[in-house]
């Protein structure tokens, strides 16, 4: 069986941070998550997650993943600790006959395919592990990969362990390995605390194996990008553009039009259509789905929201909900979760929907509420006109039909029915059914005075 280990049990002191280092978040999702999902994608079929400091934090952020397996890591004063005490958490878990990968969560950019050439690497050599490494700028930090003439991997040293010869060299550990379960269990009952940290370190693993005259092999990947590990917040801002840039280049290698990549912030479960423009500062969230030829202009963000073919959508916000084709949404216009809108539709600026439905070709092109409602086809909903929805108790619907005219600063209050082809007069109060056909009007009359100002010695001399 092919197994992960993912050690998540880490603080993260050099955060600097109230939460856990794994539950922080690079592109709105928890860095754990980024390495399960690449564990899924590379074809994994058990993660084990080993978690610790503030294990309620991360779990909550992994409960809705599948095959996962979580063993606690016992923390504090006078608990042993480090990645080798963290990987014996699982030893119970896998089986000798495994391989078993292990990754730390706070390596969130590692890609599926490096996963996978990693342990194609290692079967296809029969080594006992396989370390992932890969050769990088500054190497500050990283555990350094030692090898012999030979090019052999012989050791890691960590930072705080290494002579200043060992600290310029430039391959660098990524914390990743493939190991054959049955080495792994005979080397986590050798591994000790002597280093200059009092941990244990899943590193020593390298030295051991080769002590025991086992194979030891080193992957090196090209894009060491994939390899950053974050342990402070400025490598949390890092690792957010790295990851940016990957998925705005996927999206642009699709087809989309990205004016300015690196302001632009797109989920990976995100989907754009072809020549659809994204503008700068833009927030497209979750999975959503943008079809083709859309404009999706400055500021605007989109979060699980299923957008059609040629929508423009100007400086809004869309959360949770459906727009169909060639719909204009903005400036300024927030549509809330559950507001479906038909073809040809206009929300403007200063609109708020909510959970609503609304028909093709309807158009409420300023200042309006509407909440809890169907809108038919082609009505024309007035400036300042607002559904009534909330009696502070309760929610109630409004039922508009087709062809209907709202007029401007209109209340609509709920339960109403307001039904096709009708028309309802500027500033009415509307309460009551209003019937096909019918005019409604809800509103004091006009009372005239004549002579008024002239009474009052208001005229002025001219
Ligand atoms: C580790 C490696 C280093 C490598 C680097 C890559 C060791 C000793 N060093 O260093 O060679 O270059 O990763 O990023 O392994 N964790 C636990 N329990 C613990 C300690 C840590 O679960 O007791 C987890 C942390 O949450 C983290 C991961 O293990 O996700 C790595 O720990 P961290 O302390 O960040 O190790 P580094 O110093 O970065
Ligand atoms: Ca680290």
């Amino acid at each position: 069986m092919l197994i992960s280990i993912i050690l998540a049990a880490g603080e993260g002191t050099r955060m600097k941070s109230k939460f856990p280092k794994c539950a922080h978040k690079v592109c709105k999702k928890a860095l754990v998550n980024h390495v399960i999902d690449s564990a899924f994608l590379a074809g994994i079929e058990k993660n084990i997650v080993v978690l610790g400091h503030k294990a309620s934090l991360v779990e909550n952020e992994i409960k809705n993943k599948e095959n996962i397996v979580i063993v606690e890591q016992p923390i504090g004063e006078g608990a042993p600790y480090g990645t080798g005490f963290a990987v014996k958490q699982a030893e119970n878990d896998f089986q000798d006959d495994d391989t078993v990968i292990v990754l730390c969560g706070d390596t969130p950019l590692i890609r599926p395919e490096t996963i996978k050439e990693l342990l194609k690497y290692h079967e296809a050599n029969d080594f006992d592990i396989t370390v992932l490494t890969s050769e990088v700028d500054n190497p500050k930090g990283y555990g350094r990969i030692l090898r012999d003439d030979e090019g052999k991997v012989i050791g890691i040293v960590e930072e705080k362990d290494a002579n200043s010869n060992q600290k310029t060299i430039k391959e660098v550990n990524s914390g990743i390995y493939s190991f054959r379960g049955q080495i792994l269990k005979e080397v986590l009952g050798k591994i000790d605390n002597n280093n200059s940290q009092g941990e244990y370190y899943i590193t020593d693993a390298v030295e051991i194996v080769n002590k025991d005259n086992g194979k030891v092999g080193g992957f090196k990947t090209i894009d060491s990008g994939e390899i950053q590990g974050i342990n402070s917040k400025v490598q949390l801002a890092e690792a957010e553009k790295v990851l940016r840039k990957r998925v705005n280049q996927k999206a642009m290698e699709e087809g989309a039009i990205i004016i300015d990549p690196d302001n632009t912030y797109i989920s990976e479960e995100a989907v754009i259509g072809r020549d659809s423009i994204i503008y700068p500062n833009v927030s497209i969230e979750g999975k959503t789905i943008i079809g083709e030829d859309c404009i999706i202009g400055n500021n605007s963000i989109i979060r699980d929201s299923n957008i059609g073919d040629k929508v423009e959508i100007l400086n809004s916000t869309i959360v949770e909900s459906e727009v169909g084709n060639n719909t204009k949404i903005g400036p300024y216009a927030y549509l809330r979760p559950n507001s479906r809108l038909g073809e040809n539709v206009k929300i403007g600026d200063f609109v708020e929907v909510k959970n609503s439905k609304i028909g093709d070709g309807t158009k409420a092109s300023h200042l309006a509420y509407i909440g809890d409602a169907t809108v038919g086809k082609s009505v024309n909903i007035g400036c300042g006109a607002v559904f009534v929805n909330y009696d502070g108790v309760n929610k109630h619907k409004v039922e508009v039909g087709d062809n209907v005219f709202v007029g401007c600063n209109s209340n609509l209050v709920s339960p109403l029915k307001v039904s096709s082809n009708s028309y309802i007069a500027a500033g009415s109060t509307i309460t009551e059914e209003v019937k096909e056909n019918s005019l409604a009007i809800a509103r004091a009359r006009q009372v005239e005075k004549e002579g008024w100002l002239l009474k009052k010695g208001f005229k002025k001399d001219k």
